[in-house]
């Protein structure tokens, strides 16, 4: 298989697996983190492409949120990937990227190793941001039943606006590459925007 084709085919397995995902690790959510990936890679230099490509597609396979372990996730990727006769130094780049990418409410101080894994990473970050951001985040607190604001500081289980202050509104200054950092800005102010607006919506000023 050349590696068009494995791209061809990893895209058709994190898409049988991920199609209708509710908490925001949906296919399109991989989709965006691929083309983000790639759109980043034209403005490095020395970037292996095909392990952007893999380590975008796969980054959400067997996430720790669904219950699975480091080796869980490493012996699916590796399963799937070896199957199409993929090298094992480029298997090993991939389960890397997976492993680490997850910003574990904010506790992932690990600083990726390669390029190709800050690639994907911004990537990932990105799409935690700007519009898509704000849609995913209120996406996910419905699907934990958590309430959009906790204006009185009672809920128990956590609001949506306070993952903003926790983790969203931390991304900007977290980014690996220039064009990730600079998408990330657009992407921040426009979410300190939509909170002042929303603020103002919510005391109907
Ligand atoms: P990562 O890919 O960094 O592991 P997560 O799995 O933590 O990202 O989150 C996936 C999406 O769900 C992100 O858009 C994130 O902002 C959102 N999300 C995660 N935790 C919360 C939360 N407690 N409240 C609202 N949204 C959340
Ligand atoms: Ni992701």
């Amino acid at each position: 298989m050349n590696e068009k084709q494995v791209v061809e085919e990893t895209k058709k397995f994190v898409k049988e697996k991920l199609m209708g995902e509710g908490s925001g690790h949906d296919w399109y959510h991989v989709e965006r983190v691929y083309n983000n990936a790639l759109k980043i890679a034209k403005y490095e230099i020395g970037v292996d492409i095909f392990i952007v490509e893999l380590g975008a597609l796969l980054h959400d396979i067997a996430d720790h949120k669904f219950g699975y372990s480091d080796k869980d996730r490493s012996r699916i990727i590796s399963q799937f990937l070896s199957s199409m006769n993929v090298n094992q130094k480029i298997i090993e780049s991939i389960v890397y990227i997976a492993n680490y990418i997850s910003f574990k409410s904010g506790k992932n101080t690990h600083k990726m190793k390669t390029l190709e894994g800050r690639i994907v990473q911004d990537a990932d970050r990105l799409d935690a941001m700007g519009a898509i951001g704000i849609g995913r985040a209120f996406a996910y607190g419905g699907f934990k039943n958590r309430i959009m604001y906790d204006v009185e500081g009672i809920s128990d289980t956590g609001d949506t606006v306070s993952h903003f202050y926790e983790k969203l509104l931390l991304l900007k200054d977290r980014m690996n590459t220039d064009y990730g950092r600079e998408e990330a800005l657009k992407r921040h102010n426009f979410m300190e925007e939509f909170l002042i607006k929303f603020y103002s919506e919510w005391k109907s000023e």
